[in-house]
């Protein structure tokens, strides 16, 4: 997982890449690096941690004569993460070089083989591996050696070639790591690794596949098929987002702008999609109807992370109002398991990103296994819809945070338009079930948007006592369990406090012997219809005398019996409780980690998008 950008076009190639570095920077953030052509040589600059670092030892290079090069920030898999295993990589000539994202599987053979011609190795990467295979193959013609390359090598990758004998001109190529190009009539070619990088350049994008090579100049750009050598026909594709979308807009951190952008983003996917009057939903892209869903006995829901969340909140309304049976899989699990899959299955990915290496596996898997595989997802083109019967997209906005917040909450409202959706196909629910659950849904953007600032306040005041907690238990039942798990999720992954998530029923068969009075437990109690249980189970806690947090439904006085740390949220339709009481878990780990002085947007050992296994 690592980003990579390239450039050959009128402008100065430096600030071109180390923006587009900037704005990949979520992929990986352990080290980076860049390389231009100038005066016939190539000129190299890598740094260890943050671009800033970079930045510094480039200095007045940054206005470089030059109009080509690449660059790359770097989330390590082989190699610690050091300048010297820092890309670029070049070959024993230094005259070419090389950016990669993905794995080298194959490396460690290749690599021998290539020490015992002669080659010397200055890194523990695998990428520097493709260097010196490719300037193995070279002597005048860089596509063909690039080509013969990759012909041995196994794994994944995206990468970028440069070859100071090749001075107008960019090698790009693909394997199971994401890949764009950038095209435009004035600005010059670009590759990256994603969207954002390119999008204050140009709108128009060209998304490679699998084992394809593209080659970029100034003003062109052709793409050929790595297995049989022939020229592929690409679509040029516009991008809606703007660079300003990918920018803090005065927010401290991205996260905090993200958060602040759910009342929109949820707004956005919903838009065009459901009827205000009617309650009736309409999906085109998911090329599903009707009859269709007869055909389907048993969903499997399957994400990672954040999206895993999702899902487990989406089997409790699938069932509940579509009346199928739902199974709820973590995807590096599932693509491993005997899964009992045929056509009578339909199987949804969950991603932001569309890219996550385990999740795409395991629809590939499904599809093989005659499953119909629908894709619930915020980056238009990505792989995923790309290979999907049906899409469903989040209209969420470029997420840059690597910690998923309005992504999730978009997702959320996606899956309950789904749900909508297969009830009414399915007619299991009555005309005016659908209006009640339509409108229900069109209202939380707007109580969201309404309640966000005094949720912050509240929660920045009440933190104060909580920051420097050492554990974190985060309870809830029903639909609000999986809720629990993402606010101890977001937590850990931003503040670096150790958190768990767990049913509030659960909390008898094992975990409440972790509660004493320096255990901080936020628990999510509204009044839905698990709402005795849930006080039952938060009494418990109390006579353990655990630091309790409730978030609650305003006006339920009987919690302030309990404690007097409360955030009451408004009353909201009982299926929207996951969307508006996630708000807070969000706006808790936010406060904590600032407060601990965390960087919560590039958070230590994660990267935004996980394209290898
Ligand atoms: C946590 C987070 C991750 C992602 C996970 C899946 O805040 O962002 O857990 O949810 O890596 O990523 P996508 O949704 O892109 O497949």
């Amino acid at each position: 997982m690592c980003g990579i950008v390239g450039y050959v076009g009128p402008r100065k190639v430096v600030p071109v890449v180390l923006e587009g570095l900037r704005r990949l920077e979520y992929r990986g953030y352990d080290s980076a690096g860049v390389v231009y052509l100038q005066d016939g040589a190539l000129v190299k600059y890598r740094a260890e941690g943050k671009l800033i670092n970079l930045e510094n030892r480039i200095g007045d290079a940054i206005v470089a004569p030059s109009h080509l090069g690449l660059g790359h920030t770097r989330w390590a898999t082989h190699g610690a993460p050091t300048e010297k295993n820092a890309h670029p990589h070049s070959d024993c000539t230094g005259d070419l070089v090389v950016v990669h994202n993905g794995i080298i599987e194959n490396y460690h053979s290749l690599r021998e083989d290539l020490k015992a011609k002669g080659h010397i190795f200055n890194s523990e990467t695998d990428t520097e591996v493709l260097a010196h295979l490719i300037e193995e193959h070279l002597s005048d013609d860089l596509v063909a050696a690039v080509k013969a390359a990759l012909k041995e090598v196994e794994g994944s990758f995206a990468l970028g070639v440069l070859w100071a004998k090749a001075p107008d001109m960019l090698v790009a190529a693909r394997n199971q790591s994401p890949l764009v190009l950038g095209v435009s009539d004035d600005q010059g070619s670009f590759m990256a690794s994603d969207i954002p990088a390119l999008l204050p350049y140009t709108d128009q994008v060209v998304f490679l596949d699998d084992m394809e090579l593209a080659v970029i100049r100034e003003n062109s750009y052709s793409v050929q098929s790595l297995l049989t050598g022939e020229e592929v026909d690409k679509v040029v594709q516009f991008i809606e987002w703007n660079a300003a979308m990918a920018e803090k807009a005065g927010y401290k951190h991205f996260m905090l702008k993200e958060i602040y952008e759910q009342p929109q983003a949820i707004t956005n996917t919903l838009s065009g999609r459901i009827n205000a009057e009617t309650g009736e939903v309409s999906i085109p892209e998911l090329n599903l109807q009707g009859a269709d869903f007869d055909k389907i006995d048993r969903i499997f829901l399957v994400a990672c992370g954040t999206s895993w969340h999702a899902a487990l909140v989406a089997k409790y309304w699938i069932e509940k109002y579509a009346n199928i049976p739902v199974d709820v899989d973590i995807a590096s699990e599932f693509r491993y398991r005997h899964l009992l899959i045929n056509e009578r299955v339909m199987t949804i990915a969950i991603s932001q990103s569309g890219e996550t290496a385990d999740t795409l596996a395991g629809i590939r898997i499904a599809k093989k296994m005659g499953s119909k595989v629908v894709t619930i997802c915020n980056v238009v083109g990505s792989t995923m819809t790309r290979e999907s019967d049906g899409t469903v997209y989040t209209h969420a906005g470029p997420e840059i945070g690597v910690a998923s917040t309005k992504a999730f909450t978009a997702q959320l409202a996606a899956l309950f338009l789904f749900t909508i959706y297969v009830a009414q196909q399915k007619k299991t629910i009555s005309k005016e079930k659908g209006v009640e659950l339509g409108r229900a849904l069109i209202g939380i953007s707007s109580v969201i948007e309404k309640e966000l600032p005094r949720i912050q306040d509240q929660i920045s005041r009440l933190i104060e006592s909580f920051y420097d907690a050492r554990d974190f238990l985060f309870v809830g039942r029903g639909l609000s369990f999986p809720i629990a798990l993402e606010g101890a999720l977001k937590l850990k992954e931003i503040s670096y406090i150790h958190a768990e998530g767990y049913a509030s029923g659960e909390l008898k068969h094992g975990p409440i012997a972790l509660i004493d009075k320096d255990m901080p437990i936020l628990a999510l109690v509204p009044q839905d219809d698990v709402y005795q249980k849930s006080i039952s189970n938060v009494e418990e806690i109390k006579a353990r005398l655990g630091r309790l947090i409730l978030i609650g439904t305003e006006g339920d006085t009987h919690l302030q019996n309990i404690t007097d740390d409360i955030i009451y949220m408004p009353n909201v339709h009982e299926d929207m409780n996951p969307i508006m009481y996630t708000i807070p878990a969000q706006l808790l780990s936010y406060e904590i980690a600032t407060r601990r002085g965390c960087d919560v947007d590039q958070p230590r050992n994660l990267a935004k998008s996980v394209t290898v296994e």
